[in-house]
């Protein structure tokens, strides 16, 4: 969910609109906004996307200097406007990210005391709680710190208080939230994004934190309740371009940017002239002292990781340990002395992906962050951090971090391989070489999307679609069918080529598109024999591959797709490409909504 508050000397509630546009990418079931007209508390709220909203403050407009507002990701409750924020009592007003765990004990305990609820939600709950305190004589400020011990879960809060048009109070626990410092007003917002319209001087809370704002200034306390300063950092989100441009939808912008994006990120860690990873002065890892690597990450991320695992064995001789983070945080691995946890996110919010990190540092990892926000909290928390440059990422489905954090990663198993003797000088230059020639390729990988347009037609129709692939290309093909069904909702199964004989091999008909992505490298031959098992049974078999690979192969496709030739180690990033074209193409045959697919959010601060 996204969070946005304003307390200024001016009307706030076309800002605040403002402002959750950048945050729908954030949630987007429904919104509402609470403001202060006269010092009293009114409020707007819509079901589903955010035009609802605007439309409904169209008609009956908020005015008001003061307001908080809210784009929701359903967690307790259905989408509906009685479910949607900001929660209210006549005391008090709340917008909420995360989950209050012990919200129904609390509810019962406040049940004795004639409070109606109007809402199925966990945060409703915390309104009542604050105005119980308001009731029994405190001020807004000693309710909120009287109710915040209360709380169980990961939240992050912001408060308006009705007959106080100059005061917000906004809490963290968990979940990220942000003080904007503007010129005579001041600001809440869940991250950077949200504030970038209004100001560039921007404190994170840290975890406990909460806030007493007026318009002039912001009083800080941490969980012990005790008065802190946090820096003001001033920050670049002002000056990006989150717009489309002339592309239909982000996910194309994106899609194009990555020659741009992937060749910025590797220029970060690429000395390109001396053909060397030069990796940055603060990332301090021993790699000849490690004893093994464990990666955590979630959904698209942790196919990256995925992918690099296949990296660091070969390159750096190195064990790779690897899960998706929400079971990873639970599993009680022993994870033994010498060992790196590499942690992998775009956003650095994602809730199960920072439990990892912090259950590594309790293990006594040395903990890597590779992530697109370099101010987020996973960046933080972490002992060294390597930013992937993608820029902001829109579009729900992730592309451009995808490939971006592959280029850091490679450049990191690389420079982990040089460390530790595994890779030559001369590996080195033959990789570093072939890193560099990745946004080249990948141009030329963009050059299939008309023939992969006509393509995504047949698609459109299908129900079900299996992606196969061997090594690198493996985690690929899981990657793949993970866009189309983000995207499309068409089901799709990534499959190891090798495993489709244990199984999936009974699904294949004359109906179901089979993917196979098949660079030509070590593991060809043997990703053939499995594409002839298909042939053999009547399937339907897309192929990606390069010439000679299309030469080879010599059977009937319902189509090729001819990539251009590559060193093995960098096919995962170029092949990235028309694998997301594909979905996309599809996406936009079938009329979804390709930038905001139904159900997901981009970033997920809940576990
Ligand atoms: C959500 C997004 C995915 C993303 C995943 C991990 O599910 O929809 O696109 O891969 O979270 O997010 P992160 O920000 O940690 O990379």
């Amino acid at each position: 969910c996204g969070i946005i508050g304003i307390v200024s000397d001016a009307p706030v509630a076309d800002r605040l609109v403002e402002s959750l546009k950048r945050l729908e990418y954030r949630g987007y079931d429904s919104a509402g906004i609470a403001t202060l007209e006269g010092g009293r508390m009114d409020r707007r709220r819509a079901e589903g996307k955010l035009r609802n909203l605007e439309a409904l403050l169209l008609g009956q407009p908020l005015k008001g200097r003061i307001g908080i507002g809210h784009t929701r990701w359903a967690t307790h409750g259905r989408p509906s406007v009685a479910n949607a924020h900001p929660h209210a009592t006549t005391q008090v007003a709340v917008v909420h990210n995360g989950i209050i765990e012990n919200f129904r004990e609390l509810r019962e305990e406040l049940g004795g005391t004639g409070c109606n609820f109007e809402s199925e939600t966990d945060t409703e709950v915390v309104a009542h709680l604050v105005s119980r305190e308001l009731r029994e004589g405190r001020t807004p400020a000693d309710a909120v710190a009287a109710t915040l011990p209360k709380l169980k879960g990961a939240f992050a809060l912001a408060f308006l208080f009705d007959g106080d048009e100059d005061l917000m109070i906004g809490a963290r626990r968990g979940s990220p939230l942000a003080v904007g410092y503007g010129d005579g007003e001041m600001f809440l917002g869940s991250d950077a994004i949200a504030l970038a319209p209004f100001t560039d001087r921007i404190a994170y809370l840290d975890d406990g934190d909460w806030a007493v704002l007026h318009h002039d200034r912001a009083d800080i306390r941490n969980a012990a309740n005790r008065p802190v300063r946090r820096e003001i950092q001033k920050t670049a989100a002002t000056s990006l371009m989150i717009e489309k441009g002339n592309h239909r939808h982000f996910m194309a912008k994106e899609i194009h940017e990555q020659p741009t994006v992937v060749a910025q990120t590797l220029g970060h860690y690429l000395d390109m002239a001396n053909e060397t990873v030069h990796l940055p002065g603060d990332v301090t890892i021993d790699f000849a002292r490690l004893e093994r690597i464990s990666i955590a990450a979630c959904g698209t991320a942790y196919y990256a990781g995925l992918i690099a695992k296949y990296w660091f064995e070969r390159y750096a001789r190195l064990p790779v340990e690897i899960d998706v983070a929400s079971e990873f945080r639970y599993r009680e691995a022993p994870l033994g002395d010498n060992g790196l946890t590499i942690v992998i996110s775009q956003s650095g919010e994602t809730a199960d992906t920072l439990a990892s990190l912090r259950y590594a540092r309790d293990e006594d990892q040395s903990v890597l962050a590779v992530v697109n926000v370099a101010t987020s909290t996973i960046a933080r928390e972490s002992d060294a951090v390597m930013p992937t440059l993608a820029g902001p990422e829109i579009g729900v489905a992730s592309t451009k971090a995808f490939t971006c954090q592959l280029a850091t990663l490679c450049a990191i198993a690389v420079a982990a391989g040089r460390a530790r003797g595994t890779v030559s000088a001369e590996e080195e230059r033959a990789l570093v070489g072939a890193l560099t020639e990745v946004p080249r390729l990948m141009n030329e990988a963009l050059g299939l999307s008309d023939e992969i347009e006509t393509l995504a037609r047949t698609f459109a129709k299908t129900r079900d679609v299996l992606y196969l692939g061997r090594g690198t290309s493996y985690p690929l093909a899981l990657e793949g069918a993970l866009k189309l069904k983000e995207i499309s909702y068409i089901h799709a199964e990534g499959y190891a080529a090798g495993e489709l004989k244990h199984g999936p091999i009974a699904l294949i008909d004359e109906n179901m598109p089979v993917v196979v992505i098949a660079p030509h490298d070590a593991v060809f031959d043997k990703t053939m024999s499995n594409m002839q098992e298909v042939a053999a049974r009547g399937g339907r078999i897309v192929l990606i591959t390069d010439a000679s690979g299309a030469k080879q192969a010599a059977l009937p496709t319902e189509a090729t797709l001819v990539m251009p030739d590559m060193h093995p180690a960098i096919t995962p990033l170029v092949y990235a490409l028309p694998i997301q074209l594909l979905a996309y193409h599809t996406a936009v045959h079938m009329g979804t909504d390709v930038d905001q697919p139904r159900n997901l959010a981009k970033s997920v601060t809940v576990e």
